[in-house]
């Protein structure tokens, strides 16, 4: 039987040269040479104020909560569809996630329902650009100019993924990267945070730095450093920037693949686009994208989980995504809602993701002849 992984990590070919330059370098605590170049190669490449890495995009995501000065109170709009992170880092700074529902065509938050979740307590939008799809971002920018609201990118999977002529991360006060390792780009767990509000980008250097003034000290701007406002410890080490920027340098390669992947899935569903059991995506969202996922929407709950242990059986492991956070444990807790959200539950419950990683093309026709045999056999 096949054995087909949901994800495989990538090499370029690059990271253990790069690693065992940065041993020789003779620094392998955080915020040497390849850390230096992976910044300046966001930086440059993605068009934007300030880039720092950081070991995730959740670190990326609670170092955004502590810029903008999040406190006990506040209120932050965001779409109950993503990852707990997005939620998590304005909780543990005692701030309210107020959760709203997402479009069904593109999975990104519905800017009609932000304007009725905003309170006297809203302090910031959260967006997040799933399956690197970018959220209506004018219209967000116009409601919180108007509301004076800062908006946080989530674009833990948007790297080099557009809106108009911007890169996703670069057009919020703040943008966040993952480069897990089921992203386009990974070093098995990190992140960056992007500062493109000139305004945040002290207070952002301060916190990654467990809120000291270490980078003016290693710039030689004072003789000590110390603790001087609040902060954590969010900076990776040497050994994951050198990994990093191997991945960075070959992103274009590694999308352009990814993309040609979700075409020739896009290109076999194409048959199977007036199938009343799921849908697939639009031409548009495959076009768009930066090729990190390619998904189904199915209907109902138990012909997705089915479609999922048929694949399974096959040895073809897809897999379903977030689980909403309005309705969880913690996100009942700790969070609110705003109006409804059944386009939330409706792709939680129908929305299976499909392998996509550098070399599936071998794969490509075992897997369509495992798909076209389980939809024959299962669904209408
Ligand atoms: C939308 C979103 N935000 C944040 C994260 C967290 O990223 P990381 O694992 O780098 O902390 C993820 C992870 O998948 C995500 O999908």
């Amino acid at each position: 039987m096949p054995s087909i992984p949901f994800n495989r990590p990538y090499l370029t070919g690059n990271e253990i040269k790069n690693i065992t330059d940065a041993h020789e370098r003779n620094q392998l605590s955080g915020d040497g040479h390849y850390t230096k170049l992976c910044n300046e190669w966001l930086e440059k490449n993605l068009n934007t104020k300030k880039a720092l890495i950081t070991h995730s995009c959740t670190a990326a995501l609670e170092l955004s909560a502590i810029a903008i000065d999040i406190s006990p109170g506040d209120e932050v709009i965001m779409p109950s569809y993503t990852f707990v992170s997005t939620a998590n880092a304005f909780v543990i700074r005692g701030a309210k996630p107020v959760f709203i529902d997402v479009n069904l065509d593109d999975l990104t938050l519905d800017v009609n329902k932000i304007e009725p979740a905003i309170t006297n307590k809203t302090k910031a939008i959260v967006v997040v650009h799933y399956a690197g799809i970018s959220a209506k971002m004018k219209e967000i920018l116009e409601i919180a100019k108007k509301y004076n609201l800062f908006v946080i990118e989530d674009a833990a999977q948007a790297i080099l993924s557009k809106y108009k002529s911007d890169y996703l991360g670069t057009i919020g006060d703040l943008g966040c990267l993952s480069f897990h390792e089921t992203k386009n780009v990974v070093c098995g767990e990190g992140g960056a945070i992007l500062v493109n509000n000139e305004n945040l980008i002290e207070k952002v250097i301060i916190a990654r730095e467990k809120g000291t003034n270490r980078s003016n000290f290693l710039a030689g701007k004072v003789d000590k450093y110390t603790w001087v406002d609040v902060g954590s410890s969010y900076l990776p080490g040497e050994i994951i920037a050198a990994f990093l920027l191997a991945q960075l340098e070959s992103a274009e390669t590694i999308i352009s693949k990814r993309k040609s992947y979700n075409k020739l899935y896009q290109d076999f569903f194409l048959e199977y686009r007036d199938m009343k059991d799921f849908s697939i995506p639009n031409d548009s969202i495959v076009t768009k994208s930066n090729g990190h996922t390619y998904y189904l929407i199915f209907n109902d709950i138990k012909k997705r989980n089915l479609f999922i242990s048929e694949c399974d059986k096959e040895g073809l492991k897809c897999t379903f995504h977030y689980v909403p956070l309005h309705s969880s444990t913690a996100g009942e807790k700790y969070g609110s809602t705003s109006g409804t959200l059944h386009n939330t539950d409706y792709i939680s419950n129908g929305l299976v993701r499909l392998p996509v990683w550098i070399g599936i093309d071998r794969e490509i026709e075992l897997i369509f002849g495992i798909l076209k045999k389980i939809i024959k056999n299962n669904f209408n």
